[in-house]
């Protein structure tokens, strides 16, 4: 008989979010094992070839399944034995959200935490509001006593930090992936707790949650169903909301080629504002949000129904930014002010995107960024990382200093 494991399911693992989500993951599972206290999970990276998904070093000990979004026959093998699923969303996945939140729920996963983006509660239009409707709704099937909630847009309750477990020193988000030893890298996975009572915290706030299950393939339904005390809230959630990544810089195909081949920053933002925030923080935090509360099976009732915006503490115009840019790369970049049918224009013909994502890149920069409708800061990296500062652009920009290397012109 094979083992019972607690699996924390990572979709998107190989894009830009995803990559940070699972470092993250990794660096808090393996410095939580210094610290003497082994989390209980076992990290699986959803991929949709498992053979050709490539992991850091580091990343040794998370099991790869197959799972494509557009292809519900591989969802069973993928949520085997999940307990917890981050969900990337992303507008290709619109019509397979439904159908993939029902899987979750039909293989008793507790707890979905989906990253959709800023203003998803407001923008009616944007598929992530759709998406966040629809996690509502898988998560309402069970109980409608949190789920009645909308989302708020982020927090100003520090006491809501993602502490792994009472007493968790926050300082281990300190651990990164690329600094671990041999010793971390070689040391098996962490047991599965058998039969631990109910954590001092959990028990002491979770009125509305469920003691600590776990639960086996194939045969978890029926008796976990006739198991469940009453107040099971079945599948919850957790949405996350990220404002304007900083790795949107470096991220080839985007604004990295106008960087490098003319030392331009091209975007219809006008003099509007950016909030920034460094891609790791938003990894961190939906880290955190995966393995909060390792004694039960989701994480503590702070958490749950809520959305937190995530931005980082600069609100910045491209001009300042291209400032930035140039004090760290040694070389003039400038901003250049967009049209946004040039822009769309620029970014189908010569970076080769869809009418779809040139669109969506337009809306955001002319309507939000240039029209100031995004100017709110959210405090919830420092609060969910424990009065963490978040990470700055000048940070983000000298880490990557190499990407901006100019490329001769053609
Ligand atoms: N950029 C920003 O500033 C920002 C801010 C907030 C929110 N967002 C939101 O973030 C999302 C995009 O995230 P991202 O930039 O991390 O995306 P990304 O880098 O394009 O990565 C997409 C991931 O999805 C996987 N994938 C693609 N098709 C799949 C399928 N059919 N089945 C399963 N997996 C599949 C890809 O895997 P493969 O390796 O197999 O292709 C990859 O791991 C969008 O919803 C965007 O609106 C972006």
């Amino acid at each position: 008989m094979s083992a019972l494991k607690r699996v924390v399911l990572v979709t998107g693992c190989t894009g830009m979010a995803g990559t940070r989500v699972l470092e993250q993951m990794v660096a808090l599972t393996l410095a939580s094992r210094r610290a003497g206290r082994p989390l209980p999970f076992t990290l699986r990276a959803a991929v949709r070839d498992p053979s050709s998904a490539i992991f850091p070093d580091g990343m040794k000990g998370v099991e790869s399944k197959r799972l494509g979004m557009l292809d519900s026959a591989t969802y069973g093998e993928a949520l085997e034995q999940v307990e917890r699923v981050f969900v990337l969303f992303h507008p290709m996945f619109s019509k397979a959200i439904p159908g993939f939140l029902d899987a979750c729920r039909e293989a008793r996963v507790r707890h979905v935490v989906m990253m959709t983006v800023m203003h998803a509660d407001s923008m009616t239009a944007l598929p992530h509001h759709t998406a966040e409707k629809q996690l509502i709704a898988a998560c309402a099937g069970d109980s409608g006593a949190i789920q009645e909630v909308m989302p708020v847009a982020h927090t100003d309750t520090p006491s809501a930090t993602l502490a792994l477990w009472e007493g968790e020193d926050l300082s281990i988000h300190h651990a990164a992936v690329t600094t671990l030893s041999d010793e971390d890298r070689a040391a098996p996975a962490a047991a599965a707790p058998t039969g631990e009572a109910a954590p001092r915290s959990y028990a002491a706030a979770a009125a509305a949650a469920a003691p600590a299950e776990s639960h086996k393939p194939g045969e978890a339904d029926a008796s976990a169903e006739a198991s469940a005390p009453a107040s099971d809230p079945g599948m919850t959630y957790t949405a996350v909301r990220p404002a304007w990544f900083m790795e949107n810089l470096t991220r080839p195909g985007i604004h990295l080629p106008d960087i490098r081949e003319h030392s331009q920053l091209y975007m219809p933002a006008g003099d509007g504002r950016v909030h920034l925030v460094h891609g790791s923080d938003v990894g961190e935090v939906i880290a955190r949000l995966c393995l909060n509360n390792p004694e039960g099976p989701r994480p503590l009732p702070d958490h749950l129904g809520k959305a937190y915006a995530l931005t980082g503490t600069q609100l910045l115009t491209f001009s300042e930014i291209a400032e930035r840019m140039t004090a760290v790369v040694g070389r003039p970049i400038t901003y250049v002010k967009a049209w946004a049918i040039p822009f769309m224009w620029h970014m189908m013909r010569t970076r080769g995107h869809s009418f779809f994502f040139a669109t969506l890149m337009a809306v955001e920069y002319s309507y939000l960024i240039s029209g100031g409708r995004s100017t709110t800061m959210s405090p919830a990296v420092r609060n969910l990382t424990g009065g963490r500062d978040p990470r700055t652009i000048e940070m983000f920009l000298d880490e990557n200093k190499a990407a901006f290397a100019p490329l001769p012109v053609r």
